[in-house]
């Protein structure tokens, strides 16, 4: 019998996220261009040992921000196990330990991550066999950024950010991520971005703005690996991501990391998601690791990662 699994899973950037007004149920319709790179978490799933079976899911986290990790049912992988579960009908008991290296609150989707590797390790330890459809709707139900967090690669996510069409792309893209003390709350990032809106006129409901759009040059750049078209896609309209004056109102130093990075020779910068990680284009492998160098030393962000994409999704290890 099956006693762990251990599954692989990536964090992600948003090359493009283009968000439409608010609507009734409290989300907003988005366009979200995916990229999934190679920052991973590694969770894996356990059978507790005999007679020592909890009520439901027991949680561990190491990493270097283990400590900003919560470890009771909040934890979107322990909702993640306790869902299929309920869904299979079989016991929650498992022991899901997280070992973390994706930046925690840092706009690359580091929690929903965790949820949909802790939906695969617990669909293989338990063997429930959950078609990958029915995954993909437990991971809709659970987040935005589920889906895509098991799917990876690149792709564009619609609605909420969970109806996902994959997306081809002749790349490697070569990212600097530029992780900041402290992360931003999601959903006060968007509501910061509906009150700018609302200061500047132009209404922030789904019915006073137009539906969001992919840039059709930005898919171009990604489709041929067009490095440099990809740059001025991220830069046009200032950001290719709505949230990024939200993130920076609420967080101003992000403004001197952006900088900070375009000064040492990345391509384009833009804040991740929600932030408060800041994602650098850069032109090779080479550069990257260049960029990651002069922002450590600017004294603009806590650390910085280099990573590349597009990779796979969440993906079982070998066990
Ligand atoms: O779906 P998820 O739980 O990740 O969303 C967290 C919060 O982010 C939502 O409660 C909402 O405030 C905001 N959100 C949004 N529109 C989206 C996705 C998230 O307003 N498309």
């Amino acid at each position: 019998m099956t006693r762990s699994v251990t599954v692989r899973v990536p964090a992600k950037v948003n090359v493009q996220l283009a968000v439409g007004g608010l609507r009734p149920d409290g989300f907003h319709d988005l366009a979200s261009v995916f990229l999934a790179v190679g920052l991973y978490d590694r969770v894996t799933a356990a059978t507790p040992p005999p007679g020592a079976a909890p009520a439901g899911p027991r949680l561990t986290v190491s990493g270097p921000d283990a400590a900003q990790v919560p470890v009771d049912r909040t934890n979107l992988a322990a909702r993640a196990a306790e869902l299929l579960a309920a869904r299979y009908g079989v016991a929650p008991a498992v022991h899901l330990h997280i070992d973390k290296d994706i930046p925690v609150a840092g706009g690359m989707a580091g929690g929903s991550a965790d949820a949909a590797a802790a939906l695969v390790a617990c669909d293989a330890l338990w063997g429930t066999g959950a078609s990958r459809d029915d995954l993909l709707g437990l991971c809709a139900e659970l987040g935005s950024d589920v889906p895509f967090s098991l799917v990876g690669g690149a792709a564009l996510g619609r609605g909420r950010g969970e109806l996902l069409t994959p997306l081809a792309v002749g790349g490697p893209f070569f990212w600097v991520f530029a992780v900041a003390d402290g992360g931003l709350s999601t959903p006060a990032v968007y509501r910061e971005c509906d009150r700018l809106r609302e200061a500047a006129g132009t209404g922030a409901t789904a019915a006073e703005l137009p539906a969001p759009e992919p840039s059709p040059a930005l898919l171009e750049a990604l489709r041929t690996g067009d490095v440099a078209g990809l740059a001025v896609a991220l830069a046009a309209g200032g950001s290719s991501n709505d949230l990024q004056a939200a993130a920076v109102s609420l967080r101003p130093s992000l403004a001197g990391t952006l900088r900070a990075g375009t000064d040492a020779g990345a391509l384009a910068a833009i804040v991740s998601g929600s932030g408060p990680t800041c994602a650098f284009l850069a032109k090779d492998a080479q550069a990257a690791a260049e960029v990651a160098a002069a922002l450590r030393a600017s004294g603009t962000c806590r650390e910085a990662r280099v990573a590349a994409g597009p990779v796979d999704g969440a993906t079982a290890l070998p066990g």
